[in-house]
């Protein structure tokens, strides 16, 4: 859906892109991450046709966006890192204002509306003021506007930056949602945990250099961290017939069997002054998992060796350190 074949972009002296490639498919959520001043934006443009590489094809569900770009518009929805200004537009005026700039037939535009303030769950805001808007409001707008011509590609610049935590996990949901009906999302962030979660793959992005893209599975492989999970145990029904701490560690040993798991130890934590239960942190062999697929072996050999699952908590931060090295590793 998305592809960019040996992109370069210089401005003046910098170069905001060197010989980028990256593919993406259908159905793929892409996090796009790099810090400040990477070529986030600049690499967006390009696609949506606002920005002309120096060198290189861009194409999106294979049009040439440079000779195509009128096409390449219609296949896709842009959301800019700044929305603009509308002054004294309703959510309603401003959505039709863009229905129209799309072309969309003047009899379909009102179902059209309606079917995107309720994806974007705006619904019941349509007479207010885009600008007294809360900015986790203006955001899913933003994203409202760019689903009106049903696109099959979504760039969307920062659509999570000056959202409180709320509104980032409604932002997270709408994103699965969209992906879930077949579309491909490339997103950006300054921030790998924010995109991790949701994404189906990642791309790191510095100086103009793409560090390193694909599958979180990939990124465990690659970079050599496997994965750590802390497994929490239900408190035991007769506290004081029960040693949890030894439950956990026959449970961890009962684990160390499968050839996925690297280590696991068990132990007993208490918190608040309640009864201790069992704790067991398990981390996977470098390459093993990544995704929710992964953890079903594990989730199977806890529960056959009799483990009552209380919580199950990859851990995000090992993540942030995959990457670290796998990044650390492409600039050496
Ligand atoms: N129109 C422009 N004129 C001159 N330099 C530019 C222009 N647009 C981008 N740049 C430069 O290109 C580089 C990449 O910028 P870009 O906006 O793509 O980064 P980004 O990854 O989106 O960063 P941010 O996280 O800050 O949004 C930066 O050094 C920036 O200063
Ligand atoms: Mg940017």
């Amino acid at each position: 859906m998305i592809e960019l074949t040996n992109i370069s972009k210089r401005f003046g002296s910098v170069d905001a892109l060197c010989d980028m490639t990256l593919h993406i498919g259908p159905a793929e959520l892409f996090g796009f991450i790099g810090p400040n001043g990477a070529g986030k934006s600049t690499t967006m443009k390009i696609l949506a046709g606002l920005l002309q590489q120096d060198s290189g094809v861009a194409r999106v569900c294979g049009l040439d966006c440079r000779t195509e770009s009128a096409k390449v518009r219609m296949m896709l929805g842009y959301m800019p890192d700044f929305l603009g200004v509308y002054d004294d537009l309703t959510v309603d005026e401003y959505l039709q204002f863009f229905a129209s700039a799309f072309g969309l037939p003047r009899k379909a535009r009102r179902a059209t509306i309606e079917s995107v303030l309720q994806l974007t769950d705006l619904v019941g805001k349509q007479h207010a003021p885009v600008e007294g808007l809360s900015r986790g409001m203006q955001q899913r707008l933003g994203i409202a506007r760019v689903l009106l011509h049903e696109p099959k590609v979504l760039l969307l610049d920062e659509p999570a930056s000056g959202l409180d935590p709320r509104a980032r996990i409604e932002l997270r949901e709408l994103l699965v949602e969209l992906r879930r009906m077949g579309k491909c999302i490339m997103v950006s962030s300054h921030i790998l945990s924010e995109l991790g979660e949701m994404s189906t793959s990642i791309g790191i992005i510095e100086r103009g250099r793409l560090l390193f893209a694909g599958s979180i599975a990939q990124a465990f492989a690659r970079s050599g961290v496997g994965e750590r999970i802390t497994v929490r145990l239900e408190a035991p029904a007769d506290t004081d017939a029960a040693d949890p701490a030894a439950d956990a560690r026959r449970i961890a040993d009962t684990l160390l069997r499968e050839d996925r798991v690297a280590r696991a130890t068990g132990d007993a934590e208490s918190t608040d002054g309640r009864p201790p239960v069992g704790r067991i942190v398990i981390e996977l062999q470098p390459g093993e998992n990544g995704s929710a697929h992964g953890h079903h072996f594990l989730i199977q050999a806890l529960i056959a060796a009799g483990a009552r699952i209380g919580s199950f908590v990859p851990e995000q931060a090992r993540l942030e350190d995959a990457f670290l090295r796998l990044t650390k590793g492409a600039l050496n």
